[in-house]
């Protein structure tokens, strides 16, 4: 195995993802080429329920995996044996639907001999600012960054002094500020999932048409969202109340204004005091416009958000956490199980 590794140098990758809704493959060569990327995404599936229904996640992985694999070999013209690792996320996420990705990892690497490497979701995220990217404005970010995560499963903001070195400054109290996203959808009757749907209705809205709750958490990094959604349902049923009309749109952007304050300024502040070299946005979330402006109308730190289509969950992520593991010497092995609940902060470099 370590031979192989070392004989082949290309360090092909591939990543598989499943901790949630999407079901993901991709091939990513040497860190700097993503030859395939396959998402399969169940959004449609989940739609009546507002939310992601855990047990028709898993199955949903389990009839999809083996064709998403398959396709993101064939698109990247590699046979499994021209692979250097298997990068697979083992967590955090949905047990069930985390299981089948790991185990069509741990078959593969079975059947072929390849190393297998567990990554944590939350790093892929951040590793998404580090995919190779055609445009020629790219460059890494520098050290030490300070990231904001925010996806329909985490609110985190990491300080990332090196590669695969992290500390956790703050994180989410209650809900992450996707689920707040969606949730608040729900309540607004928008679909899911509630992040696009509220952007959506926001441009036609007024910001200031309610003073919804900025939760500051003052002398922390944490974040807290649960009052801002129970300030929208206040707001909603006074309306209906008072029988005065429900403007969806201006109720959709207020939130949306309060949502992206909080996570603006708080990471502002904590690049401020760690003396970043770069700020970085990643997850789900940092695919809202207004999010994304506020972040890039700014000068004072250098800003990384990745492309739309890898804000959300995908592989190529995934496969690029594992490249820098790869090529730091980490390797696991079949006794690797999932972990549902894996802290960022308990894994360190060796
Ligand atoms: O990272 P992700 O794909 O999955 C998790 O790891 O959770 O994030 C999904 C979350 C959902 O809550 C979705 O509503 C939110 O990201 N999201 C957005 C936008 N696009 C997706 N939130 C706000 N604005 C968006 N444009
Ligand atoms: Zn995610």
């Amino acid at each position: 195995m370590e031979e192989q590794s070392t004989e082949k140098k290309n360090n092909r990758i591939l990543g598989i993802e499943s901790s949630c809704d999407e079901t993901a493959a991709a091939v990513l060569e040497n860190g700097t080429q993503v030859l395939s990327s396959i998402v399969a995404s169940q959004a449609d599936l989940h739609a009546k329920y507002g939310g992601v229904f855990p047990e028709i996640a898993s199955r949903e992985h389990i009839k999809t995996i083996y064709a998403v694999v398959d396709q993101a070999l064939k698109d990247a013209h590699l046979s499994i044996q021209e692979l250097d690792a298997i990068a697979v996320t083992r967590g955090p996420g949905l047990a069930g639907s985390l299981v089948v990705g790991m185990n069509m990892a741990k078959g593969l690497s079975l059947a072929s001999g390849i190393p297998l490497i567990g990554i944590n979701h939350l790093e892929g995220h951040l590793y998404s600012a580090w995919i190779p990217q055609e445009s020629p404005d790219y460059h890494e970010p520098q050290f030490p960054v300070v990231a904001l995560i925010v996806s329909g499963g985490h609110s985190s903001l990491i300080l990332m002094h090196d590669h695969l070195t992290y500390t956790q400054l703050g994180r989410t109290l209650d809900d992450a500020a996707g689920e707040a996203f969606d949730k608040v959808a729900r309540l607004l009757n928008l679909p899911y999932p509630g992040g696009p749907s509220i952007q959506k209705a926001a441009e036609n809205g007024n910001g200031q048409a309610f003073q919804f709750p900025r939760a500051w958490l003052e002398g922390t990094w944490d974040f807290s969202f649960s009052g801002l959604k129970t300030a929208v349902l206040r707001a909603l049923e006074e309306l209906h109340a008072n029988g005065r009309p429900v403007l969806v749109e201006n109720l959709a952007a207020s939130f949306q204004a309060a949502v992206v304050d909080v996570l603006f300024n708080k990471t502002m502040n904590a690049a401020r005091q760690f003396h970043a070299g770069s700020v970085l946005i990643a997850g789900g979330v940092s695919a809202n416009r207004a999010l994304r402006n506020v972040f890039l109308d700014q000068k004072e730190f250098p800003i990384h958000i990745p492309p739309l289509h890898f804000c959300t969950d995908n592989a190529v992520m995934i496969a690029t956490a594992g490249y820098y593991r790869f090529t730091h010497g980490f390797k696991d092995d079949l006794s690797m199980d999932v972990l549902p609940n894996w802290p960022l902060v308990s894994i360190s470099s060796i």
